[in-house]
């Protein structure tokens, strides 16, 4: 709004060091965060982007119990997969840390010790569940029971996981430890809270009149929870994985892992700049933008901020904070315990050298405004039509004919056509669009300029038809390649931030010692006269086999799912519903009544049985596999359906023409398919 801002700390949600990172993560926080961070560095901005993971918390110290390790020994497991994958993926974070690191502990635990000191936070004593077999006091997520909304068993004290309602550890119905299964005594316990109805006013101020132009769903949030009036919050646990908290006769007590966890912003910041980190975090002239989800949003506009204000001291707030929605996954909620996700450590491996594809359709895809969907489907067609089709085809087609016609140098413009002057304007134009979009923090939009611009070049060069002048005109050739190749340099920086690698190749490409935003939208980045490099493809079509692969996986994780939740139901689990078919594919299908009229058993074979069956329109024979469910005996005489017109196939040299329709269940059993009542052989089904 005016400001002029020195440099730029830009911070995305520490992840939860509990497993792996995917797809909803990286749309909603990491790819924007990078992009946008990139975008910056290209500018020449000074930058400081932050990332970490999140250590502490109840789920992780849950994980270690089920697991039979320590706490410590799921975050070491988790921070370097999420750590590695981040990298791979081109997540350029200028630090990566973590709040078990020796410097967070400390930074948190003064934090905490100054606001303790200045009497900013408020003790009360208050009666928590305690499991008098283990001797501590339970966490909301360490007690189970009944939900009270959908009568659900196994909801914990902070949520049901089956109708998703948030839950207080009183309104269960039958409490139980987690932990032993015992129950459950209350007993007075000692917290420190932090009072948030006392800056209710300063965060009317601050966000609801002084950031009108933060994203509506992050704006309305705020406004909700302070309309609704805002209440002290714990910032300290009985736990024995965290921060201890740093006061005596806090034994047994650590801090909140959402009062640690943002400090960790903070705590990073001084593991790279110990001797800097203040310019980044107390000058007025710093920008601070937070990169969050949305289940982020409270503690990131309304409970950091007043913790920061508490302090005091010079930390500046945030100037934004551009949370998403939520991604989903082929129609379905991501869901970690549900395996329903696209991992991104998987990822890389199963498409190696494809980063920036990954890239490219999420931010495609971000859930910006709305949750958003995630499929394979469109992940394959955006790669083949956009990225392959149309900018990876511009830029190769341009460097190809170079080569082609030029012995790779660039060649001097001649004279501009009114084409060529239009399509030099245009850059410019994409450009400031571009850069007011990255600006504002939306990624879509920014991202479909870019793709405008390779649009331009890829009409461009299909319209003048260089290829075909190379006979008549050479003059014109070269002013043709000229203007591509400037295109592609100024490609080349506008996706950089999106996608670093593909980038990265083209610079190479384009034998450029480097790229800046400055000459973005000029049309002389290359020098006449300027060698290139050999063409190499940028993008590579991705077959249907592939995807299927990864379809096959979630239908395979799906079937997982749901034969689960039968087991724990007691019943086998129905196959899914195939794919859809229409009336069409349907009445192809000549189903009808027979009977059969003989069968023996086919020899040298278990299942098979060839039967002799009276269709109502021919005597035929059709050879069926139910010899392991019906004897031949059995058989004779019995009325079934067919399917009467599946094309003749030879099974053990005899010849079988038909098929019959059968029940078959989960654990094999197999029952024919017969009407009712009797009806003449013949009848068609339908
Ligand atoms: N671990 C939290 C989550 O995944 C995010 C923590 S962000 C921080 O939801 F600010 F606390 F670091
Ligand atoms: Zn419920």
């Amino acid at each position: 709004m005016g400001k002029e801002f020195k440099r730029h700390l830009i911070t995305s949600a520490l992840p939860y060091a509990n497993g792996p990172v995917h797809i909803g993560h990286l749309a909603g926080v990491y790819v924007p965060a990078d992009i946008y961070a990139r975008f910056l560095r290209l500018k020449g901005e000074d930058v400081l982007f932050i990332g970490g993971s999140d250590e502490h918390g109840v789920p992780i110290t849950i994980k270690a119990k089920k697991e039979g390790c320590t706490p410590q020994d799921v975050v070491d497991k988790y921070h370097k997969i999420i750590k590695d994958s981040f990298q791979e993926l081109g997540i350029s974070f200028d630090v990566y840390s973590r709040t078990s690191s020796a410097t967070h502990h400390k930074t948190a635990a003064a934090f905490f010790r100054k606001l303790y000191d200045e009497g900013k936070f408020v003790e009360k004593e208050s009666e928590q569940y305690y499991d008098t077999e283990t001797n501590t006091f339970l966490a909301d997520r360490y007690i189970t029971g009944t939900c009270p909304k959908c009568g659900a068993e196994g909801a914990y004290g902070d949520q049901c996981e089956k109708c998703g309602s948030t839950l207080s550890p009183d309104e269960l119905i039958n409490p139980k430890s987690v932990i032993s299964g015992g129950e459950l005594v209350k007993k007075p316990t000692k917290h420190w809270y932090l009072p948030l109805d006392q800056y209710e006013e300063w965060l009317k101020q601050w966000i609801l009149e002084g950031h009108k132009e933060w994203k509506t769903n992050v704006y309305g949030q705020c406004k909700s929870w302070i309309d609704g009036g805002l209440q002290p919050r714990a910032v300290s646990r009985d736990l024995d994985w965290g921060v201890p908290v740093p006061v005596e006769g806090a034994e047994g007590k650590v801090l909140y892992v959402w009062f640690d966890a943002p400090i960790g912003y903070i705590s990073n910041t001084i593991e790279l700049l110990p001797d800097e980190w203040e310019k980044w975090w107390k000058s007025e002239d710093t920008k601070m933008v937070h990169f969050i989800g949305k289940d982020n949003i409270v503690f990131h506009c309304i409970v950091f901020p007043s913790m920061l204000k508490a302090y005091g001291d010079g930390f500046i707030l945030p100037e934004n904070v551009p949370a998403n929605e939520f991604l989903n996954l082929e129609g379905d909620k991501i869901s970690t315990s549900r395996n329903w996700a696209v991992w991104l450590h998987e990822y890389l491996v199963d498409f190696p050298g494809k980063q920036d594809v990954l890239r490219y359709v999420l931010c495609a895809n971000a859930p910006e405004t709305k949750d958003n969907d995630f499929t394979w489907k469109d992940f394959q067609t955006r790669n083949n039509s956009e990225l392959v089709a149309i900018y990876g085809n511009f830029v190769n087609r341009a460097v190809v004919l170079t080569h082609k016609y030029f012995e790779g140098k660039v060649p001097a413009v001649r004279t501009l056509t009114d084409v060529d002057k239009e399509v030099l304007a245009e850059i410019p134009q994409i450009k400031a669009s571009l850069e007011h979009n990255l600006s504002t923090y939306k990624f879509r939009e920014a991202l479909k300029d870019a793709m405008n611009l390779a649009r331009l070049g890829n009409k461009y060069l299909t319209e003048t038809e260089p290829w075909k002048l190379a006979k008549t005109d050479m003059e014109r050739v070269a002013t043709i390649l000229n203007i591509s190749l400037q295109l592609c340099a100024n490609l080349a920086i506008a996706f950089e931030p999106f996608l670093p690698f593909s980038s990265a190749k083209l610079v190479k490409m384009l034998n450029l010692e480097k790229i800046s935003w400055n000459e973005f939208g000029g049309a002389e980045i290359l020098a006449a006269g300027h060698q290139l490099n050999p063409a190499e493809l940028l993008f590579a079509k991705i077959e249907d086999v592939e995807i299927q692969a990864q379809i096959d996986k979630l239908n395979a994780t799906k079937e997982a799912n749901q034969a689960a939740a039968a087991a724990a139901a007691g019943t086998p689990a129905p196959l899914p519903q195939k794919e859809e078919c229409t009336f069409d594919d349907f009445m192809k299908m000549d189903i009808r009544t027979a009977t059969v009229l003989e069968a023996v058993k086919v020899p040298k074979t278990d299942k098979l049985l060839k039967l002799t069956i009276d269709t109502g329109i021919d005597t035929r024979t059709i050879v069926s596999g139910i010899a392991e469910h019906y004897t031949p005996e059995e058989m004779v005489g019995k009325q079934i359906c067919i399917l009467a017109n599946l094309a003749p196939r030879k099974i053990k040299g005899i010849e079988s023409k038909g098929m019959i329709l059968m029940a078959k269940d989960e654990s094999g059993r197999m029952k024919f398919v017969t009407p009712t009542e009797a009806v003449d052989n013949g009848a068609c089904v339908g």
